[in-house]
This record gives structure tokens, C-alpha cells and sequence, in this order.
């Protein structure tokens, strides 16, 4: 693995959720194979989870940290090509992934989509361009587009939470919201799931809120939550926008929220969601603290996936 942007950059997804349950195991399993690299992480938005989890990764390998909050303590930095820079950017792109590669061995980068321009959004410019200059490998700390090292820890927490000698039941459904959110983490899930093939995948959510197919190849949509939820042995709960209508709220039907009579239409099942989470909005109290919900352990694999793609990387580069 030489960048990590998405499933296709994986050659096993097996194999990473395998190494990523060996890391749990034995965090220092691999404690020196960082030893004098120096990984810079980018943020141009915010996170608790991917902030913390990936230093933590990152040092369980031996490796330096360094984070920088671009928006905040960087220069305003220009995207466009051949532009006149005498507006409010200060430095272009192209000379700030190029100088901060020449820092680091490896690159992680955050960026969220505007929400408003979905050819601007799904054009990945700013990740892409960190992939263009750099010239060391990128990660992605979730893009505009996509959230992959979410994606591959919610592999982790299924794998290590079904015990039963079948395939278990995999239900996306689309939950209600306050504000407009990114399509990155419902499309890399899906994107993961459909690579992964060892669940049976199904999305649920009102009509309008379809994801882009290049994400949900031939993954079955049902419009009737209900329906979709009997028999799940897992529920991943999000919300996420209209590409549609893209960047909207086109529903806001609460019904479609998370609450323990929702859990009985299920085979027991268990509770995702990649959090933050907006409590009695999107997941009730009563699912969020009760047994089903494994929220927490799913945020506590993000350390142990994230480790994984950065000792491929490591390994292989
Ligand atoms: N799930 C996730 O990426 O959380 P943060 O936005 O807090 O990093």
C-alpha cells in the first residue's frame, strides 16, 4: 500500500481487519517499525476521533507525531491553477504539499466536502493534490468524498463482535438530522462492504437520499425502514445529505430515528454509528445506553485500524 484514499487501495480487506485485530492484542507488536519517521497530520475541519486515535496509532509504532490545524494556524491556500493570487490566499497548494513533504515520511489529510458544488466536492481537489506534490504517501482522514479508516474499523468491531457461523445481516439506514452532513461515511461503508463480502448488505432510507452507485454497486435499497431492519444483526445508523439535491435536508421525518422499538424489529441487533452522534435526534437515549449500542468499542477500533494502514505503509514504502 502506498497511499490509503479508499478500498482501492487495499490488496486484502481480510488481511487489514486482521492485522488490525492482531494490533488490538498487542499494541507494541510492531513498536520500533516507525522508529525516526514523522507523521503530519492536516485538518481542515474538525475531529475528536480520528485526531486522537491516529497519534495514538501512529506512536504505537514508534512513530514522531505532528498536527497542524491548517485553517487556523496555516495560510489561506489557494486551489485554483494559473490564478492571479492577489485576493486573500497567501500560499498556493502546490508549494505547501510540496514543503510539507519534504517534512514528513507520511501525510494524513481531513478535508470536508463544501456541500454545495458536488462536482467541486467529488473532484477530491484538495486530497488530490496533497497525492500530486507531496511526494510521500497520503492517508485519508476522511475526504470530501469518502471516510476509509472509519470504514475499516467498522469492519473490525463486526468481525470481532459476530461469533455465529453465518453471515450476518448488515443494515445502512439513513436517520434524521439538523444540519446538512457529508455522504463520506455512508458512501465508504458501503464502498467497504460490497468489497468485503463476508455480511449480507442493505440500505435503508426515504427516497431521494440515494448515494452516488459508483459507492453502492448493486446493494439492495429499501425504502421501508421497517422492512429493511427485520432480522438485522447489525444497524449502521447515519445521516448524510441529498446528492440529489445535493447538499440538502429534503426529509426530516423523525420516525426514522433509532429507538428501542426499532431494535425489536431486529435479530437483537447491534448498534452502530461513527459518532458524533446527536442524542434523541438520530440514535434515542434508551438504544445509545442500552446493550445493543457498541458506539464506543466501534471509536476504540479506530486506533487499532488505523495502525494497520500505517504499518502497511511503512512496510511497503
Ligand atoms: N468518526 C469520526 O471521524 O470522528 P471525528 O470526526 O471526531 O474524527
Amino acid at each position: 500500500m502506498k497511499n490509503f484514499l479508499s478500498v482501492e487501495n487495499v490488496q486484502s480487506i481480510r488481511a487489514l481487519v486482521d492485522k488490525a485485530l492482531d494490533y488490538k492484542k498487542n499494541r507494541l507488536l510492531d513498536n520500533h517499525l516507525g522508529t525516526g519517521k514523522t507523521l503530519g497530520m492536516l485538518f481542515f475541519n474538525p475531529s475528536l476521533r480520528t485526531r486522537v486515535s491516529t497519534q495514538v496509532a501512529a506512536r504505537n509504532l514508534g512513530m514522531e507525531v505532528i498536527v497542524l490545524n491548517v485553517e487556523k494556524e496555516g495560510w489561506q491556500l489557494e486551489l485554483d491553477e494559473g490564478i492571479v493570487m492577489d485576493g486573500s490566499s497567501t500560499e498556493h497548494i502546490k508549494e505547501a504539499a510540496a514543503v510539507l513533504g519534504q517534512y514528513f515520511d507520511i501525510l494524513a489529510v481531513r478535508t470536508f466536502p463544501t456541500l454545495k458544488d458536488k462536482t467541486e466536492d467529488y473532484s477530491e481537489r484538495i486530497i488530490g493534490q496533497f497525492l500530486k506534490h507531496a511526494g510521500v504517501p497520503v492517508v485519508s482522514l476522511e475526504s470530501a468524498t469518502l471516510h476509509p479508516l472509519q470504514s475499516l474499523a467498522d469492519l473490525v468491531t463486526i468481525k470481532e463482535t459476530f461469533q455465529e457461523k453465518r453471515r450476518p445481516k448488515v443494515v445502512m439506514t439513513w436517520a434524521p438530522h439538523v444540519k446538512p452532513l457529508p455522504q463520506s461515511v455512508p458512501n465508504s461503508f458501503a464502498e467497504w462492504m460490497n468489497g468485503w463480502d463476508e455480511a449480507d448488505f442493505l440500505i435503508t432510507h426515504p427516497e431521494g437520499y440515494e448515494l452516488e452507485t459508483k459507492y453502492t454497486h448493486n446493494a439492495k435499497i429499501e425504502y421501508n425502514q421497517d422492512k429493511a431492519l427485520e432480522g438485522a444483526d447489525y444497524i449502521y445508523v447515519k445521516n448524510w445529505s441529498s446528492v440529489t439535491e445535493y447538499g440538502k435536508i429534503i426529509n426530516r421525518d423523525a420516525s426514522w430515528m433509532i429507538t428501542s422499538r426499532k431494535i425489536a424489529m431486529t435479530n437483537n441487533s447491534r448498534v452502530m454509528h461513527c459518532l458524533p452522534v446527536r442524542r434523541n435526534v438520530v440514535i434515542a437515549d434508551e438504544v445509545l445506553d442500552g446493550p445493543n449500542s457498541i458506539v464506543i468499542q466501534q471509536a476504540g477500533n479506530r486506533v487499532w485500524a488505523t495502525q494497520a494502514v500505517l504499518a502497511e505503509i511503512l512496510q511497503n514504502n
